[in-house]
């Protein structure tokens, strides 16, 4: 896991959107996963400004709320076209539906679609206070597929969703997202921290959902001092990064 600690959090979306494009760069082509949420609002401009090829790029969204309707103004289709799809010419945006009948099938569908796309090059992920990656929260299996899951009133609250307009949501799994190429993840901000320590320094468990990443043979981290705060070795960190060889700086767009 190589572990990046910028100052500010337009620091941060800054750099996930270069390696981003460094990716898109690199392959013209290129299948990419996609979060939501609060952090990653700065990288979709970052990205935007960089007035990248993506017309033969696609994309797959991490999860979305089931019964939210595309215009909802919490639902993650929504949150996409505003923030980027409908500022970028993207070749193919793929999302969760919430809205189908039947879910199971939905989410089988997507795993298909991921796979007939030839795999992700690059995932792109918030994190939970809680240390969730998608919507997989504590105690998700790490061997898990796209599937439905039950989110707990704090999640709903902090989403600032009532618990009557939906309590579930259907998400990328622990091990889909394992299975794209190269992760990166993004956080900012002080309530982030200890999510952060232990994902980074914690054990592998599934109650912290993105110390899965431990096991990804390529994941770049990526956060701001706020974010970085209860880690107990952020000057190793420091020094491997200063010593990047120049070559794996190019390569990984860092
Ligand atoms: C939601 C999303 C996650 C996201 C997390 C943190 O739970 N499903 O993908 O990473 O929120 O969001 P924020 O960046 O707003 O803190």
């Amino acid at each position: 896991m190589e572990v990046i600690i910028l100052a500010t959090p337009a620091d941060v979306c800054a750099t996930a959107a270069a390696i981003v494009a460094n990716c898109v760069r690199q392959k013209a082509d290129a299948v990419l996963g996609l979060p939501t949420g609060e952090t990653p609002k700065p990288f979709y401009a970052a990205l935007i400004e960089l007035k990248l090829d993506l017309r033969r790029v696609t994309t797959f969204n991490l999860d979305e709320y089931v019964g939210l309707s595309e215009d909802h103004p919490k639902s993650f289709h929504r949150y996409m076209r505003d923030h980027f799809l409908d500022r970028a010419e993207v070749g193919a945006a793929h999302l969760l539906d919430g809205l189908v009948a039947d879910l199971a099938l939905e989410c089988a569908r997507y795993e298909a679609a991921i796979a007939a796309a030839g795999g992700m090059d690059l995932v792109v992920l918030g994190l939970g206070t809680e240390g969730h990656i998608g919507f997989n929260e504590p105690t998700s299996s790490l061997s898990s597929r796209t599937r439905l899951k039950t989110l707990t009133r704090a999640t709903l609250a902090r989403a600032g969703i009532a618990a009557h307009e939906t309590r579930h949501a259907i998400t990328m799994g622990i091990s889909t997202i394992l299975g794209a190429r190269r992760c990166l993840l993004i956080a900012c901000g002080a309530a982030k921290a200890p999510a952060v320590a232990a994902m980074i320094e914690g054990p592998l468990t599934a109650l912290v959902p993105a110390s899965a990443l431990q096991q990804h043979p390529r994941t770049t981290v990526v956060v701001d001092e706020a974010a970085a705060q209860a880690l107990k070795r952020k000057d190793y960190y420091r020094e491997v990064f200063a010593g990047k060889p120049a070559w794996q700086r190019q390569r990984d767009g860092t």
